[in-house]
């Protein structure tokens, strides 16, 4: 096929995709961090990165231990201030507003799933739920927090204190709290990391399934997945009819896992505090694929 014809094809695709997901939904410029210990002369952590991601794209973002990716999360979901430069969430450049202002678009607009679940101890699973749905206001959040707990297929372990869950239970809890704000903007930084295979497996297609990605498991057709969570896929009886239909939430996903990197639409691997687009496996090479990214 000629570059013309790839062309002419690329443009009328891009002319035929419905708007939501052409739109920027996170855009970085320039962004450049030293750290607090930085000497005078040593390179910054982060150093001119740029970086534009549209709605509805899954990106997994890989690399070394220590490059700076949980740095960069921190940034990019509004909960710490680069050194310098922009970072914009739909349209709004969250690195000149004052912490009000900042935990507002936070609110609206951002969740975070991280490696340790980061729930709080003392409380049960469905007051975990519950808690930032208070927070922000929102109409009966024990009906909403019971229906999300269900759909992660924890309907039995309402009342359950983090420390009486498995680790695979207390990320299905954080994946419940995440999804229950309906943030369009999702943050994971390495949400099966501390899970066993089989576990994070479910949990990782969970994940891709609450976000509206669930069809890129079935595209990473020779990957084995040995999951067998009882979660209920189907969104809870009452959820509004839009809440199935939806265009797919956008997914950021930092791992060390390629095989998990594989599945979102794009890698970017974060070296030398720049990220770099990546080349994605092609399906047959996914499946063979095992071991880290990034080391
Ligand atoms: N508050 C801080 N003060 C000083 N140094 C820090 C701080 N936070 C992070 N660092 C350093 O910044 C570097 C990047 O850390 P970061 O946690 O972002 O890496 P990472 O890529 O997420 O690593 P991993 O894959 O191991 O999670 C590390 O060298 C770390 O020690
Ligand atoms: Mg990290």
């Amino acid at each position: 096929m000629s570059e013309a014809t790839l062309k002419t094809m690329s443009e009328a695709m891009l002319k035929t995709m419905p708007e939501a997901t052409l739109k920027t939904m996170l855009k970085v410029v320039d962004l450049s961090h030293f750290l607090p210990n930085a000497k005078p002369d040593d390179s910054p952590l982060l150093n001119h990165l740029q970086c534009d991601i549209k709605a509805g794209e899954s990106v997994a973002i890989v690399g070394a231990s220590g490059s700076g990716k949980t740095t960069l999360l921190s940034f990019l979901a509004g909960l710490d201030t680069p050194s310098t430069g922009k970072v914009l969430i739909a349209g709004q450049d969250i690195t000149v507003m004052n912490e009000e202002a900042r935990a507002k678009v936070r609110a609206q607009q951002v969740a975070f799933v991280f490696q340790n679940f980061q729930l709080i101890d003392g409380l049960s699973a469905l007051q975990n739920v519950c808690l930032p749905l208070e927070v922000k206001g929102q109409a009966k959040p024990e009906a909403q927090a019971i229906k999300w707990l269900e759909r992660v297929g924890l309907g039995h372990r309402l009342g359950h204190n983090p420390t009486q869950l498995s680790g695979g239970e207390q990320q299905r809890v954080a994946l419940a709290r995440a999804f229950a704000c309906g943030a369009p903007l999702l943050f994971a930084d390495e949400p099966t990391g501390s899970l066993d295979i089989k576990t994070g497996n479910a949990i990782a297609d969970l994940l891709f399934e609450l976000c509206g990605h669930s069809n890129q498991a079935d595209q990473a057709d020779d990957i084995e997945h040995n999951s067998t969570a009882p979660y209920n896929t189907k969104a809870p009886n009452n959820t509004k009819a839009s809440d199935n239909t939806k265009a797919a939430q956008t997914l950021i996903l930092v791992t060390h896992d390629l095989t998990l990197a594989q599945r979102c639409d794009r890698i970017l691997t974060l070296t030398d505090g720049q990220l770099v687009e990546t080349a994605m496996l092609s399906t047959k090479s996914k499946g063979e694929q095992t071991g880290e990214a990034g080391h």
